[in-house]
């Protein structure tokens, strides 16, 4: 029966892929195409109880297909080590898959694009705990569990945890400063990481 489970959750996480893959609709496809570069669905445990969800892929990470490989995702690495988290055991994903060009911020349309395949990881993986990377992160995840009257600046929000009810029971959800912020800034690094002394304890 487990057996199963997993392989129909792994069938419906190649489906986003394939899906997203095939996305001329998006404003992004082209670049991509243009720039050899590949879409990033996520990394990790389908079984995950922690999903970190970040903004949209950078250069290294549209160039591997992995989430979270380059500057910023040392820093998470860093940050995980620090409270010991597995990064296999955790799932982190974006809101937006494909690499928006020179980095720059994701667009409202494709945040509209995108979300749903998101929406599905977080029906498919179930977990316990949804973490938002940056503020980006931070106004969908409020947005989507109802929680926009809550929503403030993140230098007010990070840290704080908030609770919705999806089908599969409770969820706890944490905004978290995106890592790209303590790339070079070591008080950044330090606010992170007492945020993620908070996940540890949850
Ligand atoms: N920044 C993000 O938001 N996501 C990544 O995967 C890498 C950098």
């Amino acid at each position: 029966m487990l057996k199963k489970i997993k392989k129909d959750k792994k069938e419906l996480m190649r489906a986003i892929k394939d899906e997203v893959v095939a996305l001329k609709k998006s404003p992004l496809y082209k670049y991509r195409i243009e720039n050899k570069n590949l879409p990033v669905i996520g990394q990790g445990s389908h079984d995950a109880k922690v999903m970190f969800i970040g903004e949209a892929p950078g250069k290294n990470e549209a160039q591997t297909g992995f989430p979270f490989c380059g500057a910023s995702g040392k820093i998470l690495d860093e940050l995980l080590a620090y409270i010991g988290m597995d990064r296999e055991k955790v799932y982190i994903t974006n809101i937006v898959k494909d690499r928006p060009p020179l980095n720059r911020d994701p667009s409202p349309e494709e945040i509209k694009i995108y979300g749903p395949f998101l929406d599905r990881q977080i029906e498919i993986i179930e977990p316990k705990i949804i973490v938002g990377l940056g503020r980006y992160s931070m106004e969908y995840i409020m947005r989507k569990f109802g929680l926009e009257s809550k929503l403030e600046p993140i230098s007010k929000l990070h840290g704080q945890v908030f609770e919705t009810t999806l089908p599969y029971g409770k969820v706890k959800i944490i905004i978290l400063y995106h890592p790209a912020v303590a790339v070079y800034n070591s008080h950044t690094k330090n606010m992170l990481k007492k945020d993620f002394e908070l996940l540890k304890k949850l």
